[in-house]
């Protein structure tokens, strides 16, 4: 049977089935040659992806435009509201329509939750969301899973931890929804009190076969698990300064921690002082191979729904 892919945008990982997962973690595969050996494959020549960058990226804008250029295409956009016309009073719907006359698909990212959404049902071309505000970073989720496959060998039976702000986090909303997809997955969430998982995204795992468990200490837990999913104190989200200053530092990492555990580290960066740089150099360390994984991840995204969606 002839596997197609469903989805025509990429906003919310609650959209997905395990066999959506599965569709672009296998075409990602299969792309990891050309993007490991950098080299330059046809499928997207001649075609324009529409980068809007309304909040601040390195690794999810730069792996986007590697992606897009590895399969031959070319990208536009801007990489802040500053220097976009929106900066002059233009609506977030015009300046999307204009780049839907530009490009074939449009990576969106924006302080607000619900942006991609929102350009999904005013434009006629795909939509990916690359992170919107606290909500949501499904592109990112893709190329955890896609990590843990290949370092653990299956995403079902995982045993990981999410550590850090798993309140403001949307990496740790869209991949704990995502596991909810796997079987026998059990996710310690590991956080301060005040930066909890929020109620809605419990209220999700609930419908799920997952197992989750709510913990303050990191050393309660390490023994039991294959991952720690690391995250930084989204700093940017919080209303008063002096309440992040006092959560601040609340999770280190470091590799006296680690010496003689069966588990791997990894973070979607970018990293504060929650994974301390002597973890960098130890077999712990999966949180930069996790960041090279964004190149064929982010290929397969762009690859599926450029060709499955013509203009
Ligand atoms: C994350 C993000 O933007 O949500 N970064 C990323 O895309 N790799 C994590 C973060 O900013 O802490």
């Amino acid at each position: 049977m002839v596997k197609i892919f469903r989805l025509k945008h990429i906003i919310s990982i609650k959209d997905f089935e395990r066999e959506d997962v599965e569709y672009i973690l296998d075409e990602a595969s299969k792309l990891e040659d050309i993007a490991k050996s950098r080299e330059i494959s046809d499928e997207l020549k001649g075609k324009i992806l529409g980068l809007m960058f309304f909040e601040p990226s390195t690794r999810t804008r730069i792996s986007f435009e590697t992606a897009m250029k590895r399969l031959d295409g070319q990208c536009i956009g801007f990489t802040s509201s500053g220097s976009s016309s929106v900066s002059k009073g233009e609506s977030i719907a015009d300046t999307a329509k204009m780049f839907e006359g530009y490009s074939d698909a449009l990576v969106i990212r924006h302080e607000l939750e619900g942006v991609s959404k929102f350009i999904s049902d005013v434009v006629d071309v795909p939509v990916i969301n690359a992170g919107d505000g606290a909500g949501q970073h499904p592109t990112q989720t893709l190329l955890d899973l896609y990590t843990i496959k290949n370092e653990i060998g299956s995403i079902d039976n995982l045993r990981i931890a999410l550590i850090g702000d798993l309140k403001f986090g949307r990496t740790v909303h869209s991949l704990s929804q995502a596991l909810g997809l796997f079987d026998n997955v059990k996710i310690y969430l590991v956080s301060p009190p005040e930066l909890r998982m929020p109620q809605e995204v419990l209220i999700d795992l609930n419908k799920t076969n997952v197992e989750y468990e709510e913990v303050t200490n990191i050393e309660d837990i390490i023994d039991d698990v294959d991952v720690l999913y690391v995250t930084r104190i989204q700093k940017e989200r919080f209303a008063d300064i002096n309440d992040y200053l006092k959560i601040k530092g609340a999770y280190i990492i470091n590799k006296k921690m680690l010496e003689g555990k069966d588990v791997i580290v990894m973070h979607p960066l970018p990293r504060v002082d929650e994974i301390d740089t002597d973890v960098d150099d130890t077999e712990f360390n999966k949180y930069f191979t996790q960041a090279a994984n964004a190149v064929p991840v982010r290929m397969a995204i762009l690859k599926t729904l450029i060709k499955n969606n013509p203009k």
